[in-house]
C-alpha cells in the first residue's frame, strides 16, 4: 500500500511525458521557421526548433565544462601525486573524444538565450570552423602524447592545446 502511493508521482510524471502535448511548440516552430521557408533561407534547414534551443545550449556547455575539467585534471597530475599519472591517458582520450562531439554542438539557433556563444559563430562560419579544427587537432595530438611517460612532450601539447580553447573564446565567447 505504501509503496503503491509513493510511486504514484513517479507514474504521473511518466504519463505527463507519454501524454505530451507539443502542440504549443509546432506553433512556435511555425512562427519562427514558415517566414524562413517562404524566404528560402538556408538557415531554416540547419535551425533547430526554439523549445530545442535551450536544452542544446545547455548540452553544448555541459560538454564545453568535461572538456575543461579533464584539461585541468591533466594539468594538476603535472604537478601532484605522481598515483594519478596513469590516468593522462584517460583525460587526454576523453577530450579527444569530446572535441568530436563539440564540433557538432553549434546548430543554427542556438545563439540567443542563456548562452555566451557570440553570433559571429553562425556569421564568419570558415572562421569558426578553422577555431574549431585547430582544437580538434590539437586535442588528437595531447592524446597521441599522453601515454608515453614524456611529461615534457605533454606538458607542451596540453599547453598548445590551451592555446585552442583561448583562441576561440577570444574571437567567439563572449564574457
Ligand atoms: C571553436 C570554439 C571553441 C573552442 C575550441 C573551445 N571553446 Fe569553450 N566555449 C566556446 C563557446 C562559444 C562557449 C560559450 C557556449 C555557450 O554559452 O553556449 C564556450 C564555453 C566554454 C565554457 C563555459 C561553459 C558554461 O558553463 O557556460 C568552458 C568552461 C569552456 N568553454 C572551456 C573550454 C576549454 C577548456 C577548451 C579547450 C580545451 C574550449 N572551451 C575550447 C567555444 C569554444
Amino acid at each position: 500500500m505504501g509503496a503503491a502511493t509513493a510511486e504514484r508521482p513517479l507514474l504521473d510524471l511518466t504519463e505527463m511525458l507519454i501524454n505530451r502535448d507539443f502542440s504549443k511548440e509546432m506553433t512556435i516552430m511555425k512562427k519562427i521557421f514558415l517566414p524562413m521557408i517562404v524566404l528560402g533561407s538556408l538557415a531554416a534547414t540547419a535551425g533547430v526548433q526554439a523549445a530545442d534551443s535551450k536544452a542544446l545550449i545547455k548540452h553544448r556547455q555541459g560538454v564545453m565544462n568535461a572538456i575543461s575539467g579533464h584539461l585541468t585534471s591533466i594539468f594538476s597530475t603535472l604537478r601532484g601525486p605522481e598515483s594519478f599519472a596513469p590516468n593522462r591517458q584517460f583525460h587526454a582520450d576523453s577530450i579527444a573524444h569530446l572535441s568530436k562531439i563539440a564540433v557538432h554542438t553549434f546548430p543554427e539557433g542556438t545563439d540567443s538565450g542563456k548562452t555566451s556563444a557570440s553570433s559571429d559563430i553562425w556569421s564568419k562560419p570558415e572562421a569558426f570552423k578553422e577555431a574549431m579544427d585547430k582544437f580538434v587537432n590539437k586535442a588528437d595530438a595531447l592524446a597521441a602524447t599522453a601515454g608515453n611517460g614524456d611529461v615534457k612532450a605533454l606538458a607542451s601539447a596540453a599547453k598548445a592545446l590551451g592555446g585552442t580553447c583561448k583562441g576561440c573564446h577570444d574571437d567567439f565567447k563572449e564574457d
